[in-house]
């Protein structure tokens, strides 16, 4: 998508040498735009697990050339099976919720595992990292065209009037290859004319909703307004929500959709006002093995100090503030289980499914269990 009118995508490999990896550094976000180069499969480790990239799709498609930087540091090594395996279980552990991770780990073992001398396999990693990402802008771009046709029919309902979306956290471009998940339908309506304007909930505690998402709507030129994620349920009862649109980082192929903290709270809003709760996904955030959700999806805990603190930026330096008394402890739950009957439907690269295993399974059926 969009910065300051020039096409980016969020990872890619640059263009002079084949041993570099470069992606937008999101920490800096919405105040500087730094792009970081990865030359090991430490770096895209620490990228990962210190936030630098985040967003299921883009975890996935960096753990993809995590990979690929694996294979090339292993090179001709005696040991290069045993580094594979220790690099995909150093990038295993960077991040527990989203399942892109380990999704995109596996692909890259199978595909190396085809290859006869180190090179052959150097080169699969390499073509399975780009395909990965490849795929993952794509499987956007359609979850784009079929999210617009709800985004449509609503229109129809408002005489010219805005659409009103809500979303929650960054599921936007940035939390994927290009285009994201729950933002594809949003730059699809607003590119082709249709009257938008999206409620962007800030998402306490790192704020990916006012430092990422309201900046990509921005670049993109999308109307938008950032609320407290308390005044979801208020604009909802007012009738101000027309319907929501989320990410998710893991959702069971029995429909049980794992988001960011928070999300649970707008489905029951939703669900209580009558308004419509899609999720939005690519099938490789489908987790085709898990079935009970709230059970079973393991829940990342952070650093408290993201909930004790604020931080911003102030004179072209970033800082922290200290807001909860010094003695208090704090509890930092970084995602929620939303059960399956609060969701409308799901937005895959395949069309909109209901959020149970009949509906998942028989628009994958190549992947049901
Ligand atoms: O902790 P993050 O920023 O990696 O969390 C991921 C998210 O941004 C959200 O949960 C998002 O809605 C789903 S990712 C497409």
């Amino acid at each position: 998508m969009k910065v300051s009118g020039k096409h980016f995508r969020t990872i890619w490999r640059k263009p002079d040498d084949e041993r570099v990896v470069q992606l937008i550094d999101q920490r800096f976000l919405p105040y500087r735009f730094v792009i970081e180069e990865a030359r090991t499969v430490d770096e895209m480790a620490t990228a990962i697990r210190e936030m630098h990239v985040r967003g299921a799709g883009l975890i996935g498609a960096s753990a993809g050339y995590g990979m690929y930087l694996a294979a090339l540091q292993a090179g001709s090594r005696d040991s290069f099976e045993k580094d594979m395996s220790r690099a995909a279980a150093q990038l295993r552990a960077t991040r527990p919720t989203a399942v892109n991770l380990s999704w995109a780990i596996e692909r890259q073992l199978q595909k190396i595992a085809a290859g006869k001398t180190a090179d052959e396999k150097i080169e699969l990693a390499r073509r399975m990292a780009d395909l990965i990402a490849d795929r993952d802008a794509e499987h956007c771009r359609m979850i784009g065209q079929h999210g617009l046709a709800l985004i449509r029919k609503i229109a129809e309902t408002k005489r010219n009037k805005a659409v009103n979306v809500l979303t929650h956290c960054n599921a936007g471009w940035l939390a994927f290859v290009d285009y994201g998940s729950a933002t594809a339908p949003i730059y699809a309506g607003h590119d082709s004319g249709l009257p938008l304007h999206v409620w962007v909930t800030e998402t306490r505690p790192r704020n990916q909703g006012s430092k990422l998402t309201a900046w990509e709507l921005g670049e993109h030129s999308v109307p938008h307004t950032v609320i407290a994620d308390s005044a979801a349920g208020h604009l909802m009862q007012r009738g101000e929500v027309d319907l929501v649109i989320v990410g998710t980082d893991r959702t069971t192929y029995t429909g049980d959709v794992a988001n960011k903290i928070g999300t649970y709270l707008k489905a029951l809003a939703a669900k209580a006002n009558d308004v419509p709760f899609y999720v939005a996904l690519p099938s490789s955030s489908i987790d085709w093995k898990m079935r009970d959700g709230l059970k079973e999806i393991p829940i990342e805990q952070r650093d408290a100090k993201e909930i004790t603190n604020a931080d911003g930026w102030f004179d072209g330096q970033h800082i922290a503030v200290r807001i909860a008394p010094d003695e208090s402890p704090a509890a930092n739950y970084g995602f929620d289980v939303t059960p399956r009957h609060l969701v409308t439907g799901l937005i895959t690269e395949r069309g909109v499914c209901e959020a149970n295993e009949k509906s998942i399974c028989s628009a994958f059926p190549e992947c049901a269990p």
